[in-house]
């Protein structure tokens, strides 16, 4: 649970008390018991009210906020405020403002702006950090802290420049070291002193933010990066624990967000926790992929959904609101994949600045006879009688697909073969292909056990770290079913290319030898050809972005190009390994193929679907003690039947026994209990 003082799902969200009058006060808790709400995320944007001037501190307003919330039955989710670091703090202190990647030095303005190597930075935030868990330990309304916001972006500044060299002698502890590491004997790049070294920008080796001449340098700072801003978050984590060890922390992070390796992050966070703003047209799939990435980062233990908006967001191009219903059902969706909060941002929409036409569960009409609120009360009542029912149990799953950080990094920052290689896009093709066929999946990263899993997907593999490749020997080798793709197996965890013939460390696994790498345009295509019918699999499909040319050296071929110089040579092998199967596929397949090809590798390992379904309607299963619950989501804009089989159960949203047949409304959500 993730905190025993309030066992059931925590609703409620990010509440901003500090922008409005006392009056509005006792009106927003009248609200909120009305939506059934019981948690408030405060304190998120208040350190120039915690801390006006170098040596003041004030409280007394968040002391009066958190009991009037308290006494009116809400616990209170406990943000540091250190998200955006006050005006006179950059007055006084230039340090604590960033260098951005074209070099500019940035005054006062925005949020998610102090450099995370800046020493005043990290000594106030640390230190507001510690009086708040004084503060606050002993509050009966405290139930998770939640560190800054939203850690993200980077910095150039010259702090930040020897923060990286003193990273960069951690790692490499020789200047040889290095210089091999990053091939710095290309276009003589060779450093002969440490202070040599700059950080990688538009100033340095970029020509854009994402095309580099030294991958290996901008793949350390990438990781730099990511490691100062989680020596931050760290810094006030430590602070907090000193106070209050048993209350969980966390930050809230924002899905497959590419500068930070949330793997890493995952390590200090007690909970995960996320925020989760689709557009209208994200393909619920990706949605659903972004929640097992959150789940995944701890082994699957239960997430936070921290954010989302109960209409709609102010930050995209086009804000459409959330159809009827919708709020309703992607709450759910969180809850099906694993999370055991439903927050928005914001509980009331603000009267200036940005996020006035962002949407709240109390809007600017001020009252509760709106639409959004109505839908926000009838999901508060709900999930107040679903109670601590499904609380902690966990979606388990026999299929894994690996997702790594470092991996994207490499893959993007990569010059060639192609500018449209996109990692998430390739990772959601092969889950997507799984989710459309109900099959329960995790996102894993390298380091995370496999001997669970019945199958390791893992698409453009592209860096192989230390080690991996005689993990995943093993885990084929006692009889489980890999699988990879097109430009996996190139490089090490310096970029370095692994010689003797891609897929490098994979090869024998793989009983193949990747001779070049063709790239396609947009526009281009080639076929993939059965060799021969697999269940499911049979005919033509066909396949862009990158072709491979390869040898077999062992595996078997399924299936062939079907044009272009290479036609007739293998686009799909399969390789028998000790007990197990690794299968390679040499471009990016159609869906179909790969839906063809998920559901023969489940077949072929006894992987049942959670349920027959029909498209558009999303299932998962939470376990816990033994008992299940199946959660069914209509995200069609019309009522669909489910066959249950052989499932008796409960629907506990309606309390009535199930079986058999059933209906579901268009945008409908069913949880059907059973053992
Ligand atoms: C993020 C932030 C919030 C708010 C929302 C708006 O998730 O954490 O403070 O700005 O975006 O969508
Ligand atoms: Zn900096």
């Amino acid at each position: 649970m993730i905190n025993s003082k309030l066992p059931k799902v925590f609703y409620g969200g990010d509440y901003n008390p500090e922008q409005w009058d006392k009056d509005t006060w006792n009106e927003d808790t009248r609200m909120f018991k009305l939506a059934g709400i019981d948690t408030a995320t405060i304190n998120v944007f208040s350190w120039a009210l915690n801390q006006p001037d170098e040596n003041t501190y004030n409280f007394e307003w968040l002391d009066e906020i958190i009991d009037n919330l308290y006494r009116n039955g809400i616990f209170i989710c406990l943000a540091t405020s250190t998200g955006a670091h006050p005006a006179w703090m950059a007055t006084k202190y230039p340090d604590v403002l960033r260098v951005d990647f074209e070099g500019r030095k940035h005054k006062f303005g925005m949020r998610h702006n102090s450099c995370p190597n800046s020493p005043t930075y990290r000594k106030y935030a640390r230190r507001l950090a510690g009086k708040l868990a004084e503060r606050y330990k002993d509050h009966p309304a405290l139930v998770v802290w939640h560190v800054s916001n939203e850690f993200g972006g980077s910095c150039y500044c010259d702090n930040c420049a020897q923060a990286f060299r003193d990273w960069l002698i951690d790692r490499y502890k020789s200047l040889e070291n290095l210089n091999s590491a990053w091939t710095t004997s290309f276009w003589g790049h060779t450093f002969t002193d440490w202070s040599q070294i700059v950080p990688p920008n538009a100033l340095s080796e970029h020509f854009a933010p994402n095309r580099t001449n030294f991958q290996s340098i901008s793949l350390d700072y990438a990781r730099f990066n990511s490691d100062s801003l989680l020596a931050c978050y760290l810094d006030e984590y430590e602070e907090i624990k000193k106070y209050t060890p048993d209350i969980p922390v966390t930050t809230n992070l924002m899905g497959a967000y590419k500068p930070l390796d949330y793997f890493k992050w995952a390590n200090y966070l007690d909970v995960v926790s996320w925020d989760n703003y689709p557009a209208a047209d994200t393909p619920v799939s990706l949605t659903a992929m972004r929640h097992d990435l959150m789940r995944g980062l701890k082994d699957g233990l239960p997430f936070m959904l921290m954010e989302q908006t109960p209409s709609q967001q102010n930050w995209q191009a086009y804000n459409s609101l959330k159809r009827p219903g919708v709020m309703r059902l992607w709450s759910y969706q969180a809850i099906a994949r694993g999370a055991d909060s439903s927050l928005f941002f914001q509980l009331r929409r603000s009267v200036g600045a940005c996020e006035k036409y962002h949407g709240a569960v109390i809007e600017h009409a001020g009252h509760e006879n709106t639409r959004v609120f109505r839908e926000c009360a009838q999901l508060g009542r709900e999930l107040q009688q679903l109670g601590d029912k499904f609380l902690d149990a966990r979606v388990e799953s026999r299929v894994g697909i690996v997702f790594d950080w470092d991996n994207w990094w490499a893959i993007e920052y990569s010059s060639g073969p192609t500018i449209d290689l996109k990692y998430v896009d390739e990772v959601h093709k092969y889950y997507q292909a799984l989710y459309d066929l109900n099959i329960q999946t995790d996102l894993i990263g390298v380091d995370t056990d496999l001997s669970k899993y019945d199958i390791v997907i893992a698409p453009v593999l592209y860096m192989v770290k230390p080690g991996y490749a005689s993990r995943l020997e093993k885990f084929v080798e006692n009889g489980g079913t890999f699988l990879t793709t097109f430009f996996s197996g190139i490089v090490n965890e310096t970029d370095k290319v692994t010689l003797g013939g891609y897929p490098g460390e994979l090869r024998s696994l793989l009983g193949i030898w990747v001779e070049e790498i063709d790239a396609l345009f947009p526009d281009q295509q080639n076929r993939i050809v059965m060799k021969q019918a697999l269940d499911g699999l049979q005919g033509e499909y066909s396949c862009n972005l990158l072709c491979d040319l390869l040898n077999t050296e062992g595996a078997e071929v399924i299936a062939e190009y079907g044009t272009d110089f290479y036609q007739g040579r293998p686009v799909v092998t399969k390789n028998s390994f000790g007990q197990g199967h690794a299968w390679y596929v040499a471009s990016s397949p159609d869906q179909d193929f790969l839906k063809g090809l998920m559901g023969h590798l489940a077949a072929s390992r006894q992987i049942e679907p959670v349920l027959q379904t029909p498209n558009g309607v999303e299932v998962t299963r939470r376990t816990r003690d033994g008992r299940s619950f199946l959660f069914i989501l209509n995200h069609n804009g019309q009522p669909e039947t489910i066959n249950l089989g052989n499932i008796q159960g409960v629907e506990l949203i309606s309390n009535k026994q199930v079986s058999k047949l059933l209906e579901i409304p268009a945008k409908g959500v069913l949880i059907v209990a059973h053992d």
